[in-house]
């Protein structure tokens, strides 16, 4: 299914999409490196407490919008006559990849509220790897996208 309508808007759904990733995946690279800070100060200290409020700050008010808003300019752009072709397999290793974006963005959020219950059990090493995901699918989707291989 498609929209007519939505056409003439393409260029700007383009802009304002490329706009909402950009914020989304700064804020998705940076989270897990406050992880890694946030394992190396003692719980309930008053080094931890000034990292949650930076976490909440960063998933509350960049990340969480930038998602919400790469999902809702992707999602016109979908709904754009000739954006995308469902038979193409670059789109859907595309939009696999951003499914599991979405997933790493769902798990940062989860690891969040350890921190902030002070139950984190993860070593700073596993925020280290963490941190590598949303580069790694970031190269995967922009390749896809703009390559269309
Ligand atoms: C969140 C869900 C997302 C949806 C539904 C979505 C969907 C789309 C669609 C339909 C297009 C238009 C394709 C075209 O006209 O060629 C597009 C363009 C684009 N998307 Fe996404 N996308 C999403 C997330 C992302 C993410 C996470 C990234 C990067 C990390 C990304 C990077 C891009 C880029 C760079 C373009 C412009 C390509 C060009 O103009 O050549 N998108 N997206």
């Amino acid at each position: 299914m498609t929209i007519a309508a939505l056409v003439p808007f393409y260029r700007w759904e383009l802009a304002f999409h490329v706009m909402s990733i950009i914020a989304w995946m700064a804020a998705l690279f940076y989270l897990p490196r406050l992880y890694v800070y946030h394992c190396q100060v003692a719980p309930g200290s008053v080094e931890s407490a000034r990292f949650k409020v930076m976490e909440r700050r960063l998933l509350k008010q960049i990340a969480t919008p930038a998602m919400i808003s790469s999902w809702f300019f992707g999602i016109l752009l979908i709904l754009t006559p000739g954006a995308i072709s469902w038979s193409a397999p670059w789109w859907w290793v595309k939009f696999v990849s951003v499914i599991f974006m979405s997933g790493f963005h769902g798990a940062l959020s989860k690891w969040r509220k350890n921190f902030l219950n002070d139950q984190n059990t993860k070593p700073e090493r596993f925020y280290r790897i963490a941190n590598e995901v949303p580069t790694i699918l970031m190269v995967i989707i922009v390749i896809m996208v703009v390559v269309q291989p």
